[in-house]
């Protein structure tokens, strides 16, 4: 047994899981009039109402004992300290410095590095104007009006889904697009629509050794000559976001635009740095700065709050008390805001490649870790997947999201909207007994077969549990205390959990077998030496594209 789950803490824990089976959040609810008043988080422009869980003081307590063991608040001190925390790519982890506005320096290895955070952010801004005001033109003297941003997985979602969250903020006269997959299909579809003489290509990629990204922005470049650019008028048309610089230019990126990240902002955690560049465009640089303010206040709620009263820690506990004691495998968020709708595939990204981890502590671990994270905007869930939340036997804990305004609010819509919401983590918690079944049923002409039977069909356990966050206004203030929070989450469970949460091993394996397939796709006539499985898959292939 690891030493975690060795714990006294962990033993009670267990314990206390069992000593609440069969009691409900109904009766919890019936008997405490104040339960939803403790049990509520408000700060940042955000409220956690977290009293719709399987939880209650003795067992909070225990969660934050649990934290406390792990050393969590030195933990959190040590990551905005800039100390090397990912230890196994032995590098500092400080996506927080990209959004500190305090005046204080942050150190790497004893060199301060605001001054490049500022000078970074600086940059961005003068490209952001030189863009609207038209400073910056293409090689036939136009202005720009599109923007085609290259990258994948943390180099994309961020901007992309910040920027879909954020559409009442965009401004007029630019257009960004996003391309991510190595499918030919997306960028071509996008180049197709495109003018040339107008168009800024970003290419973003940290390590800029990325197959999809490198390969589209090759498309993209080979377009670009083919329309009538020529060699040197790229310079005019491509920048990239890199800390690679010296790859970068060996690909013909011109240095001057170059835009530098650094090697201790993990690729998930990079849209706060120049990889928000496409963002900035979309939503203006003061937006974006108003975004990193937001997540600037969630760190400093993080790092000052008590733990009981911690948003990203009790968000944290509460997620690994089902994980690790109710065996829960994921977890659904639920925005009910269709411009928040890409955010659990955001959520997913950034969870799973952080805590996604089998090693702790250089020792295979002997509980769970990191959960599936899943989900899609309300309403529409409800008239598909909630019917497995509410009456199928896996526990899923729900994360429920509302803004209590929204642009070009339509009362009638948005009451709606908020109603359905705020039921579904009703019925989530109270359920739907036998009796309540059985008298719904009354009077409807059944025969008492009929009757007893389809109401054991409409019973519904409840007791299912879900947290709400509800938002005065998506701003980009909110937004960037939003993702912040969801970051400092999974900060504090891989801190219980002993992973390193900051790198992703996991990824590689499939990237260096993709490249060698790629090879004897490209080499028709080569021996196949796979298992014979992907021989076959790769002999058909070859075989179809002849
Ligand atoms: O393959 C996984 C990954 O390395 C992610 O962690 C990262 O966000 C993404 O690929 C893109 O990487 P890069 O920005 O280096 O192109």
């Amino acid at each position: 047994m690891s030493r975690l789950t060795q714990s006294a803490v962990w033993q009670s824990l267990t314990l206390l899981a069992q000593n609440i089976q069969g009691q409900h959040m109904r009766d919890w609810f019936k008997a405490d009039p104040q339960r939803a008043e403790r049990y509520t988080i408000s700060g940042c422009g955000i409220t956690l109402d977290y009293s719709k869980n399987l939880l209650n003081d003795e067992i909070k307590a225990a969660l934050i004992e649990l934290a406390s063991q792990a050393k969590l608040k030195e933990k959190r001190s040590a990551m905005f300290r800039g100390e090397t925390i990912n230890t196994t790519e032995k590098r500092a982890v400080l996506h927080t410095a990209l959004r500190n506005f305090s005046g204080k320096p942050v150190e790497v290895a004893g060199q301060n590095v605001m001054p490049d955070v500022m000078a970074g952010l600086d940059k961005i801004k003068s490209f952001v104007d030189s863009i609207y005001s038209g400073a910056h033109k293409g090689f036939t003297g136009q202005s720009i009006t599109d923007v085609v941003s290259i990258g994948i997985g943390g180099s994309f979602l961020g901007p992309k889904i910040m920027s879909e969250a954020l559409k009442p903020y965009w401004q007029k006269g630019l257009k960004v697009h996003f391309v991510a997959n190595v499918d030919a299909c997306h960028i071509q579809d996008v180049l197709a629509e495109l003018d040339i003489e107008r168009t800024l290509i970003i290419m973003s990629s940290k390590s800029f050794s990325t197959q999809e990204t490198l390969q589209n922005t090759l498309t993209a470049r080979a377009w670009f000559l083919q329309q009538g650019g020529s060699e040197k008028d790229i310079a005019k048309h491509f920048v990239a976001v890199s800390s690679n610089i010296a790859a970068a230019t060996n690909f013909g990126i011109d240095e001057d635009n170059i835009f530098p990240m650094w090697d201790w902002v993990g690729g998930r955690y990079s849209m706060w740095s120049a990889i928000g560049l496409p963002l900035a465009l979309t939503i203006g640089f003061d937006n974006f700065k108003a975004m990193l303010l937001g997540a600037f206040e969630m760190d400093k709620h993080f790092q000052t709050a008590p733990l009981e009263n911690n948003m990203p820690v009790i968000m944290a506990l509460i997620g690994l008390w089902y994980r690790n004691f109710f065996q829960a495998q994921s977890y659904v968020l639920l925005p009910y805001y269709h411009y928040l709708r890409g955010f659990p595939a955001y959520v997913q990204q950034l969870d799973m490649e952080s805590n996604g981890k089998r090693i702790a502590r250089d020792e295979e671990v002997d509980y769970d870790t990191g959960p599936i994270v899943w989900g899609s905007e309300g309403t529409n869930g409800q008239h598909s997947f909630h019917q497995l939340l509410h009456q199928g036997n896996t526990l899923i804990p729900a994360d429920f999201m509302l803004p209590l305004r929204v642009p070009n609010q339509n009362r009638k819509h948005h009451a709606m909207l908020a109603s359905n919401c705020f039921a579904q983590s009703q019925a989530l918690m109270q359920g739907k007994t036998f009796d309540e079944a059985f008298a719904e049923l009354q009077g409807k002409g059944l025969s008492a077969q009929e009757h007893e039977c389809l109401a054991r069909h409409k019973v519904m356990p409840g007791n299912k549990p879900s947290n709400t966050l509800l938002f005065e206004e998506l701003n980009p203030h909110t937004l960037g205390a939003l993702v912040a929070l969801y970051e400092h989450k999974v900060f504090v469970q891989g801190v219980i959990w002993g992973v390193n949460s900051f790198d992703q091993w996991g990824v590689e394996l499939g990237k260096i077998l993709g490249n060698q397939i790629l090879d004897k796709l490209e080499m028709p006539d080569s021996n196949l030496d796979f298992d014979a499985s992907t021989n076959s898959l790769v002999q058909r292939f070859r075989d179809s594209t002849q």
